[in-house]
């Protein structure tokens, strides 16, 4: 038998409900954003997808995989696009199997920035706050290549990939998303610009960190007024070394991110997400202070993946509203029954994580039936 520990304790369990602005959760497993490559060239989910998401709808939200939402700003081949009519359609249909089964959805979108190239993007010019190449190779239409120099965006562009942002958001939410997510982590577009070494810019979006942190201000802002702030979140990854931001100074960190939620603290959105190696640490918990709203933490691709502990204690911590869980998402699409049970967990296999196919995607076994 299992028991609903929020009937008989006060504290808040990994399985009991959670509102994050209008989005109602069942219970506070979250599941993470994660790059699938199954779109095919025409970034359209299609039926496989439709499927993937459907087996992981008892989740209190899932969180879609990273989406672009212009075709330069693609990041990697097979990612799905929220940049046509046709691939906000291709979204509906996952947003209705999703709300089918009784879930919640929100779209990630992901400008890839500089983390592309142009054999991924169709050969469009790839931009960023400054032009500085990532030191590394990416997986491209032709093989492994090098990260190409991006070109350092005008102020024209600056506020057209803003403009790509809310009209992305809207498509999301006209399909029927419970919500959208900004991507503000793991060294693309946005944390380029918050990144002291990725931006290297003289004008109002660099230099200081208030300035660093200008421009994802103004795209929560803007996506915020055309959605509605209770449908929004963001998420961030400071500290995290991805893409060569090198966030190394705790102070600068601080300074930038500190400003950062302190300006959108009024506006009142569904969540922040954080992804930290230490979520109960000094600066997760002063930044969630300062947010003064739902936070929702994940510690971070390196070590081993979330488990069920790590997220039971995180609760009953109460170092998050709820925690965001990976790889274990990938391996059993039923892990709520399974943890809420204490039943075993199949183990994903990292080699089909990126594509092309069913296999090591919609294949992982639920629980036999009692
Ligand atoms: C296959 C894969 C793809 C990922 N793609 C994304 C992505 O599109 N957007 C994002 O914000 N994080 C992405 N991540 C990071 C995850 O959201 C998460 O932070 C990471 O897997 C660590 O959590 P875990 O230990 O529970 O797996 C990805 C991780 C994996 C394993």
């Amino acid at each position: 038998m299992t028991v609903n520990i929020s009937e008989v304790s006060p504290v808040p369990s990994l399985f009991s409900p959670v509102a994050l602005g209008k989005i109602e959760l069942a219970n506070r497993i979250v599941m993470a954003p994660m790059t699938r490559v199954r779109a095919g060239s025409s970034g359209i989910p299609g039926d496989l997808m439709v499927e993937y998401y459907r087996q992981r709808a008892s989740v209190g939200l899932i969180i879609t995989e990273g989406t672009y939402p212009d075709h330069a700003s693609q990041g990697y081949v097979g990612e799905p696009g929220i940049a046509t009519d046709e691939q906000a359609a291709g979204w509906q249909r996952v947003f209705e199997a999703v709300h089918a089964e009784g879930g919640r959805i929100v779209l990630q979108i992901m400008h890839a920035g500089r983390g592309t190239h142009p054999d991924i993007n169709g050969g469009r010019r790839i931009l960023a706050p400054s032009a500085i190449a990532i030191d590394g190779k990416t997986f491209t239409e032709k093989g492994e290549q090098p990260y190409p120099v991006p070109e350092a965006m005008t102020t024209a562009e600056i506020r057209a990939a803003l403009e790509d942002f809310v009209t992305a958001a809207r498509r999301a939410i006209e399909a029927g998303a419970d919500g959208v997510e900004i991507h503000g982590a793991n060294g693309y577009l946005l944390q380029e610009f918050l990144s002291p070494a990725a931006n290297q810019r003289t004008d109002g979006y660099g230099g200081s960190p208030q300035n660093r942190a200008r421009f994802v201000i103004e795209v929560v802002t803007a996506v915020a007024q055309a959605v509605g702030a209770e449908r929004v979140g963001l998420r961030i990854s400071p500290e995290v070394d991805l893409g060569d931001v090198f966030e190394t100074d705790r102070d600068d960190v601080l300074a930038t991110y500190g400003t950062l939620v302190d300006q959108l603290r009024p506006l009142g959105l569904a969540y922040l997400s954080v992804l930290h190696t230490e979520p109960g640490g000094d600066l997760v918990q002063e930044l969630r202070r300062r947010f003064d709203g739902k936070l929702i933490v994940n510690n971070g691709p390196f070590g081993g993946q979330t488990t069920r502990e790590q997220a039971l204690q995180q609760i009953e911590a109460d170092h998050a509203d709820a925690v965001v869980v990976g790889r274990a998402l990938i391996a059993n699409p039923d892990l709520v029954e399974r943890w809420q049970g204490g039943h075993p967990e199949n183990e994903p296999r990292p080699e089909l994580f990126y594509g092309p196919g069913a296999e090591g995607y919609t294949d992982y076994p639920f629980l036999e039936a009692a």
